[in-house]
């Protein structure tokens, strides 16, 4: 393979920014930086805030349950094998040479999109390191996304982000303070696209798009670059609003039907959201701004 990654499905991407999931491939497989020496020092060097990891978890995990495994970052990566753990190492770009990997996949995906995909704006890349078996509960995630499966396999089921028979319109809206997971239910599956990931495989997730995964009987590493364009970071903040008009009892229309009142929306919180990080640097905790400004006791879903 001559590039680091490759689109498959290039029927896939037109003039817009895909809705639906594609497969792409990609030659990461034994690099290097993916080694799970390499990934320990990595958790080891990284600030507190950008590691997270837990115990075994179900793909409905109550946020407030999840357990706790014990063990440091580094060890967590070291006895991966036997941990029973999910780890995800965030923004990993501000290490030089993932910054580099990260740049260098995505400008191969600009390069053959014409542009379309894999823009500059607010690129990131995040590494998941999970024990065989491990399950990620379902969720959405507020940027675009390629994942690439790097070792061990897994499966993951993506819905359409505009499914609302699956995931009505409350659970996929985000607030500040709410948790990323979204109620889950055995019958949702059969309305769901089945991605099977082994090493060398990737797919994108489109903007939002509830999924979850279940890890084969391996260790998994996966790798997943993200970025955002004008029209995403749009998208974010009309959830962020319409879930906050939600909650103070006022219905809100789907995005896209009143064009108009969701760009007013989108300039409203343009204007709000500073206001929001204002409070919240003041008070130094995002629980406590949460209650001072939406009065609530606690940054939990409800
Ligand atoms: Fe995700």
């Amino acid at each position: 393979m001559a590039r680091l990654i490759e689109i498959v499905e290039k029927d896939a991407v037109g003039e817009t920014m895909p809705t639906k999931s594609f497969r792409l491939k990609h030659d990461l497989a034994s690099h290097p930086l993916f080694q799970l020496d390499r990934l320990a020092k990595l958790a080891g060097d990284l600030p507190a805030d950008q590691v997270e990891w837990n115990g075994q978890v179900a793909p409905n995990q109550d946020p407030k349950l999840t357990p706790a495994n014990g063990m440091s970052a580094e060890e967590t990566v070291r006895r991966i094998e036997e941990a029973k753990s999910w780890m995800v190492l965030k923004d990993v770009g501000t290490d030089p040479e993932y910054k580099a990997l990260l740049d260098a996949c995505l400008d191969e995906i600009a390069e053959q999109t014409g542009g379309a995909m894999g823009g500059a704006m607010r690129r990131a890349a995040f590494i998941f390191v999970t024990s065989p078996g491990n399950v990620t509960p379902m969720h959405t995630d507020p940027e675009l996304n390629f994942l690439l499966q790097v070792r061990g396999s897994k499966r993951m089921s993506v819905w359409d982000q505009k499914d609302r028979e699956t995931v009505p319109a409350e659970h996929m809206e985000m607030y500040p303070g709410k948790h990323r997971n979204i109620p889950y239910r055995d019958e949702y599956e059969a309305r769901a696209l089945h991605q099977h990931l082994e090493p060398g495989d990737s797919i994108f997730v489109p903007l939002m798009a509830p999924h979850w995964v279940q890890n084969g009987e391996e260790v998994s590493v996966s790798f997943s670059i993200t970025w955002m364009t004008k029209e995403a970071e749009n998208f974010v903040s009309l959830q962020y609003v319409n879930a906050v008009l939600r909650k103070l009892g006022l219905p809100q229309a789907e995005p896209g039907e009143h064009k108009l009142w969701d760009g007013v929306k989108v300039a409203a919180y343009r204007v709000l959201r500073p206001a929001y990080d204002a409070v919240k640097k003041l008070v130094g905790d995002r629980d406590k701004a949460v209650a001072l400004v939406f009065g609530r006791k606690n940054a939990e879903p409800v």
